[in-house]
């Protein structure tokens, strides 16, 4: 005898908006994964950059006790995101509060036989297009950019296990919103490796001051935003001067 599987949310994540996969391809999934029985309703997010974002979307669907599913859409799997991820989650539950609805996480698609299933499939694909005629980068030339601000964040194993990739997505989402690169002096932000004070985790630098800032969070990324980009002020109780002696997060 069959039984009805429980009703869920189900949410299908990836990793960035322009590069991973294609918002088309990525409505079409939604559209399958919400059709199929037990799902009450389907979403895609990303947990770096892109909107929706992982967690503008388990914000919302916090709100009622319907459990949620998370499916990683992410190829090969890997085992340092699922723990960024189940981190980061239980961080925006301990700072939303109140009660959660069951959050489940399911396998990774990368397992290896489902690889190498995908892999003999690509080798003899039909739709395999020839690699020529691409001019070579540069030959129109570059515009050197005229803003002034550049803020790098750290992408190194330290930064990167405590949040660096949802610090830099909530970072390059709101400088889309704000039109940051034209706004005021203008800024412009590019990952890095590591910055120096890996105890300062995660870190983020704004140049032409270059301030370190430590311990940066989606709340930290808003007030660099307002205070710092836009108002030409350091924040100072996230900033870490130069001291010359060890230092540990405030
Ligand atoms: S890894 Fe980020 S400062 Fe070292």
């Amino acid at each position: 005898m069959s039984t009805t599987p429980s009703p869920k949310r189900v949410l299908l994540l990836t990793r960035t908006a322009t590069s991973v996969v294609p918002l088309g391809e990525l409505a079409r999934l939604r559209a399958s994964a919400a059709s199929l029985p037990g799902v009450s309703d389907a979403a895609f997010a990303f947990s770096e950059e892109g909107t929706p974002s992982l967690r503008a979307v388990l914000m919302d669907w916090a709100a009622d006790d319907m459990p949620i599913l998370i499916v990683p859409l992410i190829v090969p799997a890997d085992p340092a995101f699922e723990n960024w991820l189940k981190r980061t989650v239980a961080r925006w539950q301990a700072e939303q509060g109140g009660t959660w609805p069951p959050i489940g996480l399911a396998p990774f698609p990368g397992n290896p036989e489902l690889m190498t299933m995908l892999v003999a499939g690509l080798i003899t694909s039909s739709a395999i297009t020839p690699v020529e005629g691409a001019k070579a980068a540069g030959m129109d030339g570059s515009v050197v950019p005229a803003q002034k601000r550049r803020v790098l964040v750290c992408m190194g194993g330290p930064c990167n296990s405590v949040g660096a990739s949802v610090i830099w997505g909530h970072l390059r989402n709101e400088q889309k919103r704000l039109s940051l690169r034209t706004a005021g002096e203008g800024m412009m932000s590019a990952k890095t490796s590591c910055l120096g004070p890996c105890s300062l985790a995660p870190v983020v630098q704004v140049w032409p001051e270059g301030t370190l800032y430590g311990g940066v969070d989606e709340a930290g990324i808003d007030r660099i935003v307002a205070t710092h980009l836009l108002g030409g002020e350091i924040v100072e109780e996230l900033a870490y001067a130069a001291t010359g002696v060890k230092q540990r997060l405030r």
